[in-house]
């Protein structure tokens, strides 16, 4: 198949263009497009056949459900049956942004992107290419991340084209996406709410609005033994060619663990994800993810670095472990997720 490329400035869309890409979606096509946590990979919500090429084309396991993209919050009452009064107040203070919202579902969402589930994830991305998309297509859309299931998720076309050129009817380029990580899940079906998946928006920042509980595999601490509530969850995710070893604690053990862990593994080409503060105190093929004065300059760098290393073929990835506050979670989260093991220094 032929993908078409085509080049847009988030900044200041040209609509004409944008128009182009609707019609693949109106037409029943796949189109990969960015948002401001990663790229997605969308079709009509509303056309099971187009959702069902979705999964075909990343391998997704068809028991994992997507998150239906709006542009107008009027699509909530359409899509859900029952929208709780925390709803209102969160998409009120997040959206548009990176907060994914579980409800009850109605009938018009098909089987295919719920997979089976009588709940569906709503989100309004905060993306302007993202936005004119959807609000030109005419139709909610459905769309998980842009990547071949299990790798990194993408964070510029480049790393779509390098899963799923010729797979797909479209690729938008609108540049990096500006998070880096995924949003945040919660599930309003529960009380109190659940956060499933920590992301763009923290748990904290939830917290100011209303009461809430962080399901233990958002820390992604332990394997879980249980019926996972997000079926997302169960899977492998972001993982890198090479292995991972994470290592958390305090910040003078962990370079002091890494070093030892460099010298056990003299002969293999090893990749260190590092940071601004850290960077001289390892050999080389050091990776400077960010500085651990902001988090976010990490988060933003994450799945970009993961591939970097892919791409050079090294046989072991060490990253240093960063603090669970703020933003910090969700970077653990996909680093523990990641890693083959984590180690406690
Ligand atoms: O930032 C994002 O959320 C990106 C961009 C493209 O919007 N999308 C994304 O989609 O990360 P995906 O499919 O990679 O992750 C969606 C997550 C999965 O873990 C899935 O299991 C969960 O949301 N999910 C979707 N519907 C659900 C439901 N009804 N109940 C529980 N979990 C659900
Ligand atoms: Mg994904």
């Amino acid at each position: 198949m032929e993908t078409r490329i085509i080049k847009i400035d988030q900044i200041n869309p040209d609509i004409k263009k944008i128009k182009i890409a609707a019609n693949i979606i109106k037409r029943g096509g796949l189109v990969a497009f960015p948002t401001e946590t990663v790229y997605g990979l969308g079709a009509n919500t509303l056309n099971s056949e187009a959702v069902f090429k979705i999964f075909k084309v990343k391998n997704r396991p068809a028991d994992n459900p997507l998150i239906n993209h709006i542009a107008d919050k009027e699509w909530i009452y359409k899509l859900a049956e029952k929208v709780p009064e925390e709803a209102i107040i969160l998409a009120e203070a997040f959206w548009p942004g990176p907060l994914t919202m579980i409800f009850k579902k109605r009938k018009i969402v098909p089987d295919v992107v719920t997979a089976g589930l009588k709940t569906t994830a709503i989100r309004m991305p905060k993306n302007k290419i993202a936005l004119n998309l959807i609000k030109y297509s005419q139709c909610p859309i459905a769309a998980p991340s842009a990547n071949l299931s299990g790798k990194p998720s993408p964070t510029t076309a480049d790393h779509v084209i390098h899963d799923l050129y010729k797979k797909i009817e479209c690729i938008i380029d609108g540049g990096k996406t500006n998070i880096g990580v995924e949003s945040t899940v919660i599930d309003l079906t529960v009380h109190p709410p659940l956060l499933l998946r920590p992301g763009g928006v923290t748990y904290e920042m939830l917290r100011d609005f209303i009461d809430i509980k962080l399901h233990p595999s958002a820390e992604a601490m332990i394997k879980f033994d249980k019926k996972p509530e997000s079926p997302g969850m169960k899977y492998r995710h972001y993982a890198p060619k090479a292995d991972l070893i994470l290592v958390e604690g305090e910040i003078d053990n962990i370079i002091k663990k890494i070093q030892e862990i460099c010298e056990e593994n003299r002969g293999k080409k090893i990749g260190i994800i590092a940071t601004e503060e850290t960077k001289e105190f390892y050999g080389n093929n050091v990776r400077i993810i960010g500085s651990r004065k902001d988090i976010r300059t990490v988060a933003v760098n994450l799945f970009r670095i993961l591939r970097d290393f892919d791409n050079e073929g090294v046989d072991l990835i060490v990253s240093e472990g960063f603090s669970t506050r703020g933003l910090g979670l969700a970077v653990m989260n996909r680093l523990r997720k990641a890693a083959k093991t984590v180690i406690r220094a």
